[in-house]
C-alpha cells in the first residue's frame, strides 16, 4: 500500500485524499448487488475507487470486519483481488458468501437448485415445532413449506456444494419470506412488525415452494447476465461470522481494511433480520439475546459495563459526561450504559485492525455522526482520536452530507436533533512503517 490516494483537485492540497461519496444514492444497483438491499450498506462504486486507489492487486488482501452484506468482498472479488469479510450476523454472513458465487457457476448452482426443489416438493411430512421462530410470521403451511426447502438444502448440500453456492439457496430462502412479509415492513428500512397470531402470513406449502423457485430463478438469471472474464481466475475469498473485536486473522497480514461499524443510533442489527435469523433457527426475543448483546450497536444492556478510557479521547469523553449530566429520564441509568459499551466495542476494534494491517496498510471507515437529543455525537471525530491514540497516521477526512437519515425515518426519533442533517465522513487511516 502507497500514499497513492493523493490526488490533486482545484479545491484540495496537492497532499489530500479525494474519496467518493460512499452512499447508495444514485448508484444503479444490478444483479447480485439487488439480492438483498441493505439499508446500511455503501456502494460498489465506493469501494472499487479505493481499490484502484489503494493499488490492491491479486497479490494484497482487503478485509472489512463489518462486512454487512459483502459490498467490499463481492467488488473485490469482482475485481480479482482475495478479500476476508467478518459480520457478528449469520444472515449478512450467508448473504455476503451468496453474492460471491461466479457468473461460470451459474450452471452448477442452477443444477444443485433444480435437484433440491424437487427433493423439497416430493416430501410430505414435516414436524412443525411448537417454538419453531417462524410461527410468529407464518401460519404452519407456510413455515412447512420454508422449513421443507431447509431440509433439502441441509441435506443435499453436501461437501461437493461450495459454501457461497449453498448460501445462495439460503438467500433466496431470505429474499421469498421478505417478499411475504411486506405488509409488515414499514418506511423505516430497520423495522419490522411482529403480527398478532391472527395476521400471521398465510399460504399452502405449494405456494412457498413455488415463490422460492421463482426468486431462486431470477437469481441464476442475474448470474447468467454477468459478463464472464475468462482470463481471470478467482481470487481467494473468506467470509466468517465472527466479531470486529477480535478478528480471527494473523496479525500483519492485511494490507487494506474498508469498512463502516455499525452506526451510534440505536439500530439493532439483529433486529432487523430477525424473520432471517428466525429462518436458522435463533429466536432473538427470547434464547438468543446473547447474539443481541454481542452485536456493536445494541439497544440491551450487557451484564459487565465498561469504563471510559483516556485513550478514547477529549470529543468522547466529553461526550459520555454530557450524557452523564444530561436530565432527560434514563440518561445515566440507561442511554450512558448503550454508549459506553458502544464506545468500548470502537476502540476494540481499531485496536484490532491495527494488530492485523502490514505496516504502512491503510484503513477506509467510513462512519457517521448522530445526536443524543441535542448533544452531537461527532464520530467522525471520535473515531479519528481513537485512531490516532491507538498509533494510527491520519491521512484524511473527506465528509458528506446524509440524504437517507434514520433519525428521520424512525417515527419515535426526538425532534429536537433532527434539525441538523448529519454527516457521513470517511476516515483514511495508514498503520505506520
Ligand atoms: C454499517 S453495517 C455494514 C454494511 C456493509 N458495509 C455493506 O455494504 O453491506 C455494519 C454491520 O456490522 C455488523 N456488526 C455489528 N456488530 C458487529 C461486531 N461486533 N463485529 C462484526 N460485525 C458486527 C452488523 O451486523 C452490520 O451488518
Amino acid at each position: 500500500m502507497t500514499a497513492s490516494l493523493l490526488k490533486a483537485t482545484p479545491d484540495t492540497q496537492p497532499d489530500q485524499v479525494v474519496l467518493p461519496n460512499p452512499k447508495q444514492n444514485g448508484v444503479p444497483h444490478v444483479g447480485r448487488m439487488t439480492w438483498f438491499p441493505y439499508y446500511a450498506g455503501f456502494s460498489s462504486v465506493f469501494v472499487d475507487s479505493v481499490l484502484r486507489d489503494l493499488r490492491c492487486s491479486s497479490k494484497t488482501t482487503v478485509c472489512d470486519p463489518w462486512n454487512g452484506a459483502g459490498t467490499t468482498t463481492q467488488t473485490a472479488f469482482d475485481a480479482g483481488i482475495p478479500s476476508i469479510g467478518f459480520d457478528l450476523n449469520p444472515v449478512m454472513t450467508r448473504v455476503a458468501l451468496a453474492r460471491t458465487v461466479s457468473a461460470q457457476s451459474a450452471g452448477v448452482t442452477a443444477e444443485q437448485h433444480r435437484s433440491l426443489i424437487s427433493d423439497a416438493r416430493r416430501r410430505r411430512s414435516q414436524k412443525i415445532h411448537a417454538d419453531d421462530p417462524l410461527r410468529v410470521w407464518f401460519t404452519d403451511d407456510v413455515v412447512r413449506g420454508i422449513r421443507f426447502v431447509a431440509g433439502a438444502i441441509n441435506e443435499s448440500c453436501d461437501t461437493t456444494v461450495e459454501r457461497n453456492q449453498k448460501a445462495l439457496h439460503e438467500t433466496a430462502v431470505f429474499r421469498t419470506m421478505k417478499a411475504m412479509l411486506t405488509p409488515f415492513r414499514s418506511s423505516n428500512p430497520t423495522w419490522i412488525r411482529r403480527p398478532e397470531s391472527n395476521q400471521r402470513v398465510c399460504g399452502t406449502v405449494r405456494g412457498f415452494l413455488d415463490a422460492y423457485d421463482e426468486t431462486a430463478q431470477s437469481m441464476f438469471a442475474d448470474l447468467r447476465d454477468e459478463a464472464v472474464d475468462t482470463t481471470m481466475s478467482e481470487p481467494s475469498v473468506w467470509i466468517e461470522t465472527a466479531s470486529s473485536l477480535k478478528l480471527p486473522v494473523k496479525e500483519c497480514s492485511i494490507h487494506g481494511v474498508i469498512g463502516s461499524p455499525p452506526y451510534c443510533t440505536r439500530i439493532d442489527y439483529a433486529v432487523t433480520t430477525s424473520v432471517e435469523l428466525a429462518y436458522l433457527g435463533y429466536d432473538i426475543t427470547s434464547s438468543e439475546r446473547s447474539m443481541r448483546h454481542s452485536m456493536t450497536g445494541t439497544s440491551t444492556i450487557r451484564p459487565k459495563q465498561p469504563k471510559i478510557l483516556d485513550a478514547w479521547g477529549t470529543t468522547c469523553c466529553t461526550f459520555l459526561n454530557a450524557i452523564r449530566r444530561h436530565p432527560s429520564k434514563a440518561s445515566e441509568s440507561y442511554y450512558l450504559k448503550t454508549h459506553l459499551q458502544y464506545f468500548d466495542d470502537l476502540y476494540r476494534s481499531l485496536q484490532e485492525i491495527f494488530r492485523v494491517l502490514v505496516r504502512s496498510g491503510d484503513s477506509l471507515l467510513v462512519v457517521q455522526d448522530s445526536y443524543y437529543k441535542e448533544l452531537h455525537n461527532d464520530l467522525p471525530q471520535i473515531v479519528a482520536e481513537i485512531g490516532t491514540a491507538i498509533g494510527f497516521q491520519l491521512e484524511n477526512r473527506q465528509d458528506f452530507p446524509v440524504t437517507l437519515d434514520m433519525a428521520r425515518v424512525n417515527p419515535k426519533a426526538n425532534q429536537r436533533r433532527i434539525t441538523n442533517r448529519p454527516v457521513e465522513s470517511v476516515i483514511h487511516f495508514k498503520k505506520p512503517k
